[in-house]
């Protein structure tokens, strides 16, 4: 197969070239694309070419898009057209209901009939729908109040370093810059609103995306998602705390049993980001009752963003399409 990876040298571009690597993606050659600014620069043995209109887009199998919506709706139906299918992280496509949004271990059947677009889900949502799923096919799931608590990095690699330049500046005395990726300084704070808000909504992007994804994801439109979505001075890692609501009655011991077998989850008392960073799993923890109300569950749910969230279910897609052995692991 060849696969292009555009956004190659971004925060989750470069974690989807470390991932085809170390998953043995069966790709004879992979074309790592990004910005003219880019051009050139060497990530490991790959060269980065620019993606400009006189890039060569011919005769790829697969394209890992992550780039920002603007860049893949003007490059992701190009890449189709030259008969790429395209796997997008971006917003682009992902409320269009001809493009499956698909959760590896969750919805791998959205990929049936596809027309060459399928929309990874956003970074919040896909941690806690690997979790949730289990549940919602066992009790049906009726509403969930949710608080996010997501890393700088899911802001991309900008955010990174304004959170690190912050950091030290505050720590050595310096005078702290101007923020210019979030609205206030992120280090030593915390931002009450992750995301932005759109034509006067009072929810922000990020709260609608956890809204209309987790529908569309478990095919339930009945679901209620009350969300608050809020940045964390953290480098790498979203966590949440969730509420659940069921329809039919669970047991903490139920939902424990189910989620010790669900695929992609690993159980533990309190999970925290530092220890997610890296890995390919969904942590969840602090599993109890919710003692106000006779069918709700609470936990703490943690991922690393870059991973789960965002490179590891795309390539997971990716291996789907090319029916490799780790496909059949997630099956
Ligand atoms: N970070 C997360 O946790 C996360 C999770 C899920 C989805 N996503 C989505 O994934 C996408 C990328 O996120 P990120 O965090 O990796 O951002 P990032 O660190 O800012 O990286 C952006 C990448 O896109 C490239 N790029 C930007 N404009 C381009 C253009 N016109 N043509 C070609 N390449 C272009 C950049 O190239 P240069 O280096 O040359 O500028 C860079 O490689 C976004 O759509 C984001 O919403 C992110």
């Amino acid at each position: 197969m060849r696969v292009a990876v555009v956004g190659a040298t971004g925060a989750v571009g470069t974690r989807m070239l470390q991932l085809l690597r170390e998953r043995e993606f069966p790709a004879h050659e992979i074309v790592p694309f990004a910005t003219e600014r880019s051009a050139g620069r060497q990530l490991g043995e790959l060269t980065v070419r620019a993606l400009t209109p006189e890039a060569d887009i011919e005769g790829f199998d697969i394209a890992l898009f992550s780039a920002g919506a603007s860049t893949s709706r003007k490059w992701a139906p190009r890449f189709v057209d030259h008969g790429a299918t395209v796997i997008d992280n971006s917003s682009a496509f992902r409320r269009d209901p001809d493009v499956p949004l698909v959760v590896a271990e969750v919805n791998p059947h959205a990929l049936r009939g596809h027309h060459g677009l399928i929309a990874n889900p956003n970074c919040s949502t896909m941690q806690m729908i690997v979790a949730l799923a289990p549940i919602h096919r066992a009790a049906g799931i009726e509403r969930l109040v949710v608080a996010t608590y997501q890393s700088v990095s899911g802001t991309g690699q900008k955010a990174i370093e304004e959170l690190e330049t912050q950091a030290h500046a505050s720590l050595h005395g310096i005078e702290i810059p101007a923020p210019e990726v979030y609205p206030e300084q992120i280090a030593f704070n915390v931002i009450g609103a992750a995301g932005s808000f759109e034509d006067g909504d009072d929810h922000t992007d990020e709260e609608r995306k956890m809204i209309f994804e987790t529908r569309k994801i478990l095919e339930d439109e009945s679901i209620g998602v009350a969300v608050t979505c809020v940045r964390v001075p953290v480098r790498i890692s979203h966590s949440e705390a969730v509420n659940v609501q069921t329809r039919e009655p669970l047991s903490v011991e139920q939902a424990r049993e189910l989620l010790s077998r669900a695929p992609g989850v690993v159980l533990e008392d309190v999970p925290t980001p530092l220890r997610a960073v890296g890995r390919d799993e969904v942590f969840v923890g602090r599993l109890r009752r919710d003692e106000s109300h006779p069918r709700a569950l609470s936990m703490w749910i943690v991922s690393d963003n870059l991973r789960k969230g965002a490179a590891t279910n795309a390539v997971q897609i990716a291996e789907l399409l090319a029916g490799s052995r780790r496909a059949a692991e997630v099956a």
